[in-house]
């Protein structure tokens, strides 16, 4: 694992209004404690960044960018870019693969968003991960080994330890059908390993590798406790304040045990 502080994001999805947004991030801040080897982000709509930027406490909660264009400005219709979300989010999800899967987004689209995010200051979250029928088919390993040098292709060694790449197999997003720990460590270490590869030992071991897919409040404890697992990606389980609360603080014990 990189470092002795477990990252977790909520990725609140199309869900949750401006108002809703604001009551829940207010629901958090109740319940959530801050601890200091534990790094919470939430990822509400575009819409509620904003107001969310000047409401929440920053040292409790960062905040991130579901999606952002590539570009920084210029005739772009309906677009937001990573230089607009500048100094509202820290974070940016990319390659999730509802974005690559509903929206047909390629590796060239995510590399691109990859680059803009560390260009504007923000740490891009590169979500990679197998549907079943890769997964039937034994491909797991060949799978993320493109989208990590699909997503990763114009980024130095010296800009890798501002990614953070999710596991994320897309069979076990938003399903229950959560992937055995075993599963996710495996996965893992042949990620870690593609990026020693391509980046040698020192950077790579520096990346924070986050697991995701239908993650809850009971199965949290199970992928925090893997050594390879810096962190979780947790969607539904995230809009509910209770469970959400309580998978940080599975983080903040299993941090402890690390120290
Ligand atoms: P889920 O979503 O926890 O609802 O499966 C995870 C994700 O999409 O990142």
């Amino acid at each position: 694992m990189a470092g002795d502080k477990k990252l977790i994001i909520g990725n609140w999805k199309m869900n949750l209004g401006v108002h809703e947004s604001s009551l829940h991030l207010h629901k958090l801040a109740d319940s959530v404690k801050t601890h200091r080897n534990v790094e919470v982000v939430l990822a509400p709509t575009m819409l509620a960044l904003q107001t969310l930027s000047l409401q929440v406490n920053h040292r409790q909660f960062k905040l991130a960018a579901q999606n952002f264009y590539w570009r920084d400005h210029g005739a772009y219709t309906g677009e937001v870019s990573a230089t607009q979300l500048r100094g509202i989010v820290s974070y940016g999800l990319v390659g999730h693969s509802e974005r690559r899967h509903v929206f047909h987004e390629s590796d060239k689209d995510t590399r691109a968003k990859v680059q803009a995010a560390i260009r504007n200051g923000i740490r891009p979250v590169l979500c990679v991960g197998e549907t079943a029928s890769e997964r039937a088919a034994g491909e797991t390993r060949d799978v993320l080994h493109d989208q990590l040098i699909g997503g990763l292709a114009n980024i130095t060694s010296d800009e890798l330890p501002e990614v953070i790449v999710a596991y994320e197999p897309v069979w076990a997003i938003g399903t229950g059908n959560n992937a055995l720990p075993t599963d996710v460590t495996e996965a893992i270490v042949s990620i870690r390993s593609q990026l020693k590869h391509l980046y040698g030992a020192k950077a790579a071991n520096a990346v924070q590798v986050l697991y995701g897919g239908s993650v809850t409040a009971d199965s949290a404890a199970d992928y925090l406790a893997l050594h390879e697992v810096d962190g979780l990606l947790v969607g539904g389980a995230s809009l509910d304040a209770h469970a959400f609360t309580t998978i940080v603080e599975k983080a903040f014990q299993s941090a402890k045990g690390d120290a």
